[in-house]
C-alpha cells in the first residue's frame, strides 16, 4: 500500500487500571498512548453490589490529568443512575451499569448517553442475555462479564464464551445496528482469541494479558493484539 494508513480493523484493547503498578504508573501511560491502547478501564466497586472497593472519583480526575486516552468506566455500585454526576462524565468515554445494580437501568442507560457518553449495559455471568431486549434502544454495547465482578485474577466462567457467540448472532440477526461486545475477566491471550471469534469487539486486560507479571507491557500488548486481530 503506497502512502495510505494502514487502518487496524482487529478488537479493541481497554486496560484494566486498577491491575497497574501504581509505582510505573506514568510510564504505563506513556507506553499506552503509544501502542494507541483504545480505552483506560477503571473498575469502580462499592463494597456492596460487589465484595471489594476499588478506583473512585479522585483517581478518575487525576488519570485525565494524566492520559489522552478515553476512559471506559465500569460502574460496580448500586442504584449507578443516583451517582453518575460524580464522575464528571466525558463526550466520547464510555460507561458500563450493570443490569443486576438497579431497577431503574434503562435511567442510567438514558442519562449516560445525555452526558455524551457510550451507553453499556453490564451482564453478569448469571444474567441471561434475554433481559437486554427492552434495553436496546438505550444500548452502545454490552459487556460480558466472563468471570464474578470484584476481583482480578479469577478463572474464566466457561458458559461465558458460548454466551458471547449467542449474542453475537442475536445482534446480526435482529438488531441491524451496531452494538459492540466487551467482555472483562480473565481475558488471557488464549482465551482473547477464543472469545474474538465468538464476536467479541473490546477486551478489558488485565491480570491475565497486558499487566502479567514477568512481561514487559509493551510485549503483552503486542501479543494480545495478535490474538484479537
Ligand atoms: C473484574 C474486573 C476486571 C479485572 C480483569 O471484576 O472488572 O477489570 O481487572 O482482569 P483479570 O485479567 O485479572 O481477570
Ligand atoms: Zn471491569
Amino acid at each position: 500500500m503506497q502512502g495510505g494508513a494502514v487502518i487496524y480493523m482487529g478488537g479493541k484493547i481497554a486496560v484494566s487500571m486498577m491491575c497497574a503498578d501504581i509505582t510505573k504508573l506514568v510510564s504505563a501511560l506513556e507506553t499506552f498512548e503509544r501502542c494507541e491502547i483504545e480505552y483506560l478501564h477503571i473498575d469502580v466497586m462499592d463494597g456492596v453490589f460487589v465484595p471489594n472497593l476499588q478506583l473512585g472519583t479522585d483517581y478518575i480526575r487525576q488519570l485525565r490529568r494524566c492520559s489522552r486516552i478515553p476512559l471506559d468506566i465500569h460502574l460496580m455500585i448500586t442504584r449507578p443512575e443516583d451517582k453518575l454526576d460524580w464522575f464528571d462524565i466525558r463526550e466520547g468515554e464510555s460507561v458500563s451499569v450493570h443490569y443486576e445494580s438497579s431497577c431503574h437501568v434503562q435511567r442510567a442507560l438514558s442519562r449516560i448517553r445525555q452526558l455524551g457518553a457510550k451507553a453499556v449495559l453490564a451482564l453478569n455471568p448469571a444474567t441471561p442475555i434475554s433481559v437486554l431486549e427492552d434495553c436496546l434502544p438505550d444500548l452502545d454495547a454490552v459487556l460480558i462479564m466472563t468471570v464474578n465482578p470484584g476481583f482480578a485474577g479469577q478463572v474464566l466462567v466457561p458458559q461465558a464464551l458460548g454466551k458471547i457467540a449467542r449474542l453475537k448472532e442475536w445482534i446480526s440477526s435482529l438488531i441491524g445496528r451496531d452494538i459492540e461486545i466487551a467482555v472483562d475477566g480473565n481475558v488471557s491471550f488464549e482465551n482473547a482469541k477464543k472469545m474474538r471469534e465468538m464476536g467479541a469487539d473490546i477486551f478489558v486486560a488485565g491480570s491475565s494479558s497486558v499487566f502479567m507479571r514477568d512481561m514487559a507491557l509493551e510485549d503483552a500488548i503486542t501479543r494480545l493484539r495478535e490474538s484479537i486481530e
